[in-house]
């Protein structure tokens, strides 16, 4: 079999890869390990920049997008009964959508549906060869077959556990790392938001957030420790914890109900450099992980398709190589950015286990700072609703 360009990973950033190949005419075949309903199912990010809502419509799909998403122009972040509303309407001229990490890889699936674009679920054991050659192929095994598919490009979309950055060579890889000493425990309950905005909420109890999916869907997420099993967190012990953490205004109006997913996240910043290895290129979480502070990795993930989509449609469209060999480059002084907001938000909002005396009065000034100072809120809104690509 042959293709010209093999994605490896049928998450976010290679469905929406695949995507704009199909509509620039640029074959490709998309492998994933696990099935469809597998994929679907994830429970993962909720807030989507604006350059992400683009690339949705630019490639045909965002009529739905469009009609269930939620335009959010402000957010609020607490810390105890205190709080401040970041405006984005007022520090830029976006705003972001929130929508579901389900609905946008749901909307890609029916979209490479109807192109008849092909995705092979269930594969095992892809390898990658002869990426430095100019004929490159993957081997995988699927219902105990071998195969092999030769192509021009592979794009390792396969997130942080996949086959592709390992890929790389040690001596060529150079990897950056921080792992909090903390997870995010979230839930999922069929109740009505706390608030129309999300809140972002620092306590002496440590981070809460409180986010949504539509009117009567309820995403909340609370700072946990990494080691902590969900099934040893009650609804009860959720909802009492997540009431102690947001301000009294909020915690009195609360609705709570039954939880139908709860699952514990760890945190972690992570970049691989650099991001293409001959005619291997990493997009997502594959080459970058960020802690969810910021609501960054799904957007990034974006954005780095955005660069390598344009430059393989350069590549193929207009015989001009270059973009191709400068997408590493490119992608990473994005990720780095989004890298550092995540970073700081993650800092400014949680209780960390060896925090001093002194460390919490800087977290305290930080806040205080950025509730009386317009420029600190204006940068904070860029960041938030996203850079510029
Ligand atoms: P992934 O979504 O990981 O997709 C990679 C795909 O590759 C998967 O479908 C996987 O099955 C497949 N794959 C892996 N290995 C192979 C292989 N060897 N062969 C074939 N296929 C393979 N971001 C936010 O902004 N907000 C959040 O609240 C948030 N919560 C998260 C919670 C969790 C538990 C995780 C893991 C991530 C979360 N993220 C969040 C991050 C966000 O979901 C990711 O940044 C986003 O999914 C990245 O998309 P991706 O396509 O790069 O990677
Ligand atoms: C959601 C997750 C995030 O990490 C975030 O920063 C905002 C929203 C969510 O799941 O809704």
């Amino acid at each position: 079999m042959r293709t010209s360009v093999v994605i490896i990973g049928g998450g976010p950033a290679g469905l929406l890869l695949g995507q704009h190949l199909n509509r620039a005419g640029i074959d490709n075949v998309i492998l994933e390990r696990r099935t469809r309903d597998h994929v679907l199912g994830r429970i993962r990010a909720g807030v989507l920049e604006i350059g992400t809502v683009e690339q949705m419509r630019s490639v045909g799909l965002g009529a739905r997008m469009d009609r269930k998403g939620f335009v959010h122009d402000g957010t609020i972040i607490s810390y105890n009964n205190d709080e401040i509303r970041i405006d984005f309407a007022v520090h830029t001229d976006r705003s972001v959508l929130v929508y579901g990490q389900t609905e946008v890889t749901r909307d890609l699936y029916e979209g490479r549906d109807a192109d008849g674009a092909q995705t092979l679920f269930e594969v095992d054991n892809a390898v990658i060869e002869d990426a430095t050659t100019d004929a490159p192929f993957v081997t995988f095994t699927r219902n105990d077959q071998g195969h092999r598919i030769d192509c021009d490009y592979i794009a390792g979309c396969d997130g942080f556990h996949g086959v592709s950055r390992p890929t790389i060579p040690a001596e060529v890889r150079r990897e950056y790392e921080k792992v909090y000493p903390f997870g995010w425990l979230g839930i999922l309950s069929e109740t009505p938001p706390v608030h129309d905005e999300l809140i972002y909420a620092n306590s002496d109890a440590g981070f809460a957030l409180c986010s949504m999916r539509n009117a009567n869907l309820s995403r909340y997420y609370i700072q946990c420790d990494a080691s902590d099993d969900p099934a040893s967190w009650s609804d009860q012990a959720f909802w009492d914890e997540l009431r102690r953490r947001i301000p009294g205004a909020y915690a009195d109006i609360l609705q709570t109900g039954p939880s139908i997913e709860k699952s514990i996240a760890p945190l972690r910043s992570f970049v691989c450099e650099p991001m293409q290895w001959g005619r291997l290129f990493l997009c997502g979480d594959a080459a970058h992980i960020v802690p969810p502070t910021g609501a960054k990795g799904l957007n990034t993930a974006a954005s780095d398709v955005y660069y390598l989509a344009n430059a393989l449609k350069r590549h193929y469209l207009d015989a001009d190589g270059a973009a191709l060999a400068g997408y590493s480059e490119r992608a990473l002084a994005r990720v780095w950015k989004a890298e550092r907001f995540s970073w700081w938000m993650t800092r400014l909002l949680h209780h960390f286990p060896d925090q001093s005396a002194f460390d919490h009065k800087m977290q305290m000034a930080e806040v205080a700072f950025l509730k009386s100072n317009a420029e600190a809120q204006s940068v904070l809104a860029q960041n938030y609703v996203g850079l510029p690509y």
